[in-house]
């Protein structure tokens, strides 16, 4: 059995690009649609609500597209409003809050982890919440490091300026000797040289992009919903402003051509 339909992915922008980058490369069957919303980024300093909104707005756009799942590809977005999402929607939908906290618990082996966010994430305590419930006894330090998004979307990815604002921002995670840090925002992976520099070896960084991606391929498996067959894959993407100022940003961040970027609507 066979399932063609494509896999939504949805980001306030960018930033869900390096989950698709993930996905092409654990699954290249799978046929995407992505959707970025570049006419609202960001989310990450806004209510509850309004994200709420956008997100539904989000998934109704994909499944015009006759999505079989949707990955919300974005942390604040994933914070706030996937539960809602899952009560609205029938095809499955999963986030990455939770894949990229179990792969912390997984890994760390003194149980101090730290995350890092947007403003809204990390206010909604969403991985605090996570993280008691699997392993009661761990320790989770967050910082919110709302500079990050601008530095990456400007492409400082290595600046002198963006490692002295992580030394800042990730001084009270090292005073705190955590060993496994959650990139908890799909801009970052972008940093991770900078950051592994930041807080040395030792630390190991959680990239929430591989492990949601192993979680769709999962979920996919689970549902008989995987794309066995052969032939040229579709991968189709969507905004809501700005094709051009999308496709330059898009290239870095996959790290490969970008045919055609269309404007949603
Ligand atoms: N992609 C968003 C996230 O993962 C960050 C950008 C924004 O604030 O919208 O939280």
């Amino acid at each position: 059995m066979t399932d063609p339909r494509p896999v939504g992915i949805f980001d306030s922008g960018v930033g869900g690009l390096t989950v698709v980058r993930q996905v092409l490369d654990l699954s290249p069957k799978e046929n995407i649609v992505y959707f970025g919303d570049t006419a609202r980024v960001p989310y990450g300093t806004k209510s509850k609500e309004t994200v709420t909104r956008f997100s539904v707005e989000n998934v109704e756009f994909l499944m015009k597209h006759n999505v079989k799942m949707v990955v919300v590809a974005c942390n604040t977005a994933s914070s706030l409003s996937l539960s809602f999402l899952k009560r609205c929607f029938r095809v499955p939908i999963i986030g990455v809050i939770e894949p990229g906290a179990k792969a912390a618990i997984r890994s760390t082996r003194n149980g101090k982890i730290g995350v890092i966010g947007t403003s809204a994430t990390i206010s909604s305590g969403a991985y605090e919440k996570i993280v008691k419930k699997l392993r009661p006894r761990a320790s989770l330090t967050s910082r919110s490091c709302p500079l990050f998004v601008p530095l990456v979307e400007e492409g400082w990815i290595d600046s002198k300026v963006t490692e002295e604002v992580a030394a800042i921002y990730l001084e009270p995670l090292k005073k705190k000797r955590i060993d496994t840090l959650i990139l908890g925002c799909t801009h970052y992976p972008m940093l991770k040289a900078v950051l592994q520099k930041v807080l040395g070896k030792s630390v190991l960084l959680i990239d929430s992009s591989e492990e949601v991606a192993r979680e769709m391929r999962d979920v996919l498996d689970a549902g008989g919903l995987l794309n066995t067959s052969t032939g040229r894959k579709d991968c189709k993407f969507f905004v809501s402003d700005e094709p051009g100022r999308f496709v330059k940003m898009a290239e870095r961040f996959l790290k490969k051509r970008i045919e055609c970027v269309k404007k949603a609507g």
